[in-house]
């Protein structure tokens, strides 16, 4: 009686497990099979046909509209050509990736910078194609003996002359290859690589007839420098030291039309002009005082900053070095 209970158990089981065997057989060749879902599909096909429509009807509004729209051209913004100096040293690509970012929201800037140097870098000039502005990439070393050297006061002699002169000298060769009236269109700026930027300045400075001017922050140990206007014109300049000077100005505070460049190809920056005086040197035989355009709401405004970055110390690494555990040189930084 028991082993006959048994064989009917084992009977039913088996049974059990074939019927559920061949239902997942079934089930799993469905998966692969097509479904007739025209039925599901009718809604969708009529909605994408109806999308349609009206898409067409969009585009056909948007031809009609615009066939009787008279072409707006807008007049081109006059270039801002920013001629940068620049050295090796250890915030070299810092300051020049901060700067770069800067530019990168300014429409219709072109950036020459001109490596204090022998020859390019491979730092720059990777910086540079990797930056997505437009730009022109030049060298000139300065000459030894004008050189500052290890250790020497910063304001011994002046710095970037030779490299903003190379600028100047590649744009006014530049400009006269260029075909075309617009070829004088445009304004220099003079913006060394370690000051602050806003987008603003370069606003102000789009519209420069010949020499527009604006207050600069953090310098000369002041908290600003700037131009004193009267009656919208320039009458004095707000420095702590030797306002006699004729533009007792900060680099970062003017900008030069293109046009007034190109029309006296000799003016350039001295590099044996007395200390405060290499700004008077360049803009001297270009404007009087009188002519001066006053930017950022009459030189109310203090829109770019001579912040000068700290040199970072370097006695762990070279602590690190003499163990042979320096940083690997490999890392560019
Ligand atoms: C101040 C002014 O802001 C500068 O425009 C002016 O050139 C300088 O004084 C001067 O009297 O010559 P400061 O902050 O003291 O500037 O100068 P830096 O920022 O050290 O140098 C100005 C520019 O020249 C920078 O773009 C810098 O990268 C470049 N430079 C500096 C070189 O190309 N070579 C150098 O050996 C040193
Ligand atoms: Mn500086």
């Amino acid at each position: 009686m028991a082993t006959r209970m048994k064989l009917k158990l084992k009977t039913v089981f088996v049974l059990y497990f074939m019927v559920s065997l061949m239902g997942l057989v079934y089930a799993l060749m469905q998966l692969g099979q097509r479904c007739d879902c025209t039925e599901h599909d009718m809604p969708k096909d009529r909605t994408i046909s109806r999308l349609r429509g009206e898409l067409h009807r969009f585009q056909e509004q948007i031809r009609k509209s615009e066939a009787t729209k008279q072409p707006q051209k807008q007049p081109a913004k006059p270039a801002i050509f920013v001629i940068t100096p620049t050295y090796a040293r250890l915030v070299q690509k810092a300051e020049l990736t901060r700067l770069s970012q800067t530019f990168l929201h300014v429409p219709q800037l072109h950036w020459i910078v001109v490596e204090d140097s022998p020859h390019k870098t491979p730092l720059v000039s990777d910086l540079l194609l990797k930056s997505g502005l437009t730009y022109t990439h030049l060298h000139m070393p300065t000459a030894k003996d004008r050189k500052l050297q290890e250790g020497d006061p910063s304001w011994l002699k002046p710095r970037g002359v030779e490299q903003r002169n190379e600028g100047l000298r590649w744009l006014r060769e530049d400009r006269r290859a260029q075909p075309g009236g617009d070829n004088q269109q445009g304004v220099v700026y003079f913006a060394d690589d370690d000051n602050t930027y806003s987008l603003q300045i370069f606003e102000e400075m789009r519209s420069t007839q010949r020499v527009s001017v604006w207050p600069v922050g953090l310098v000369g140990g002041m908290k600003y420098e700037r131009p004193v206007i009267e009656g919208g014109k320039v009458v004095r300049f707000h420095t702590g030291w030797r306002p006699s000077r004729p533009f007792p100005m900060d680099m970062a505070g003017f900008a030069v039309s293109l046009k007034l460049v190109l029309a006296n190809p000799e003016s350039c920056f001295d590099g044996d002009a007395p200390m405060g005086f290499l700004e008077s040197s360049f803009l001297q035989g270009l404007v009087t005082m009188d002519e001066l355009e006053p930017k950022a709401d009459n030189c109310s405004k203090v829109l770019v900053w001579h912040t000068r970055t700290e040199k970072p110390k370097m006695k762990r690494e070279e602590a690190l070095q003499a163990q042979g555990l320096g940083s690997d040189r490999a890392v560019e930084v």
